[in-house]
């Protein structure tokens, strides 16, 4: 009988994590399929109780549910420092863990970036944010969050100083903040389709040397990163974190070494047609 999968969300109809597991799976000749399922917050509690029930391998958990599904699972170090999961694993109880942390630094390191001792630049304070920041400080960068709501990157930065070094601040002297650092991640929404001419950051602001990382995947190649481009930069684009973190659940739910070559194959030529 099939192992099922899944991610829930809500929206959840534009997600290629169907896409990208399907293609694992099949690529490895397991008996598994990969389904979305829409889930509002009010249901999120039934359907991981449910899809236990059930017998499923496991579920990615995306906006909105992240930080309220994990009240519901026992989750591991790492995602409860976060305060947010993004996987559930089902062999042994309900585990909740994290894996957009490890997926970004995945992506860096695909690329060859170490972050250890760089400046990093980090625009955002949600979700995606926490998770990759508390990554950043455990790998040793020294962080400047910042965010449209300084609050919340003064928040993230404070509890972020229990691992490493970080400051959190306001987007109004991002010019002068861009060209000190090493690294820029944008961890907003900024950019993401349909507003695909919008950035926080242009060339102008940047300098040659810069390692810009754009977590957005949807377009491929966003505004930001034409700019980086433009400025000399080197860019990776938003589809390397997403594959690289579901290549983390993939290993939890699994056991096994996914298939990232397989698997970021699927998610690009689904981005193109
Ligand atoms: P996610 O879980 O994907 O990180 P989120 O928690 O809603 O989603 O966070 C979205 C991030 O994008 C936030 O940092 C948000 O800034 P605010 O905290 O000020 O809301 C940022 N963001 C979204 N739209 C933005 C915009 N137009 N300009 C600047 N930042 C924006």
């Amino acid at each position: 009988m099939k192992t099922v999968y899944g991610v829930i969300g809500d929206p959840i109809e534009h997600s290629l994590s169907p896409v990208m597991h399907n293609a694992a799976f099949r690529h490895l000749g397991m008996d598994c399929v990969y389904y979305a399922f829409r889930v509002t917050l009010e249901d999120v509690r039934d359907a991981i109780l449910g899809a236990k029930a059930l017998g499923f391998g496991g579920l990615n958990v995306t906006i909105p549910l992240k930080e309220r599904a994990l009240e519901i699972v026992n989750a591991d170090p790492i995602a409860e420092e976060i305060g947010a999961i993004n996987t559930i694993d089902f062999k042994d109880g309900i585990i909740g863990y994290n894996t957009d942390g490890i997926g970004a630094k995945r992506a860096l390191k695909k690329h060859n970036i170490s972050v250890k001792d760089k400046r990093v630049l980090l625009l955002g304070a949600g979700g995606a944010a926490r998770a990759i920041a508390f990554q950043l400080a455990h790998d040793g960068a020294g962080l400047i969050i910042v965010n449209r709501t300084a609050p919340r990157a003064v928040k993230l930065a404070q509890d972020v100083r229990g691992v490493g070094d970080a400051i959190g601040t306001d987007m109004g002297d991002l010019a002068t903040l861009v060209k000190k650092v090493d690294i820029l991640i944008n961890s907003t929404s900024v950019g993401m389709h349909p507003d695909v001419d919008k950035t926080l950051v242009t060339a102008d602001m940047m300098h040659p040397d810069l390692v810009v990382f754009d977590i957005v995947y949807n377009p491929i190649e966003t505004c930001l990163l034409k700019e980086a481009r433009k400025a000399g930069a080197l860019t990776i684009d938003g589809v390397n974190m997403l594959v690289h973190q579901g290549a983390e659940s993939f290993r939890i739910w699994t056991g096994r070494e996914a298939p990232v070559k397989v698997m970021e194959d699927a998610v690009r030529c689904a981005l193109k047609r």
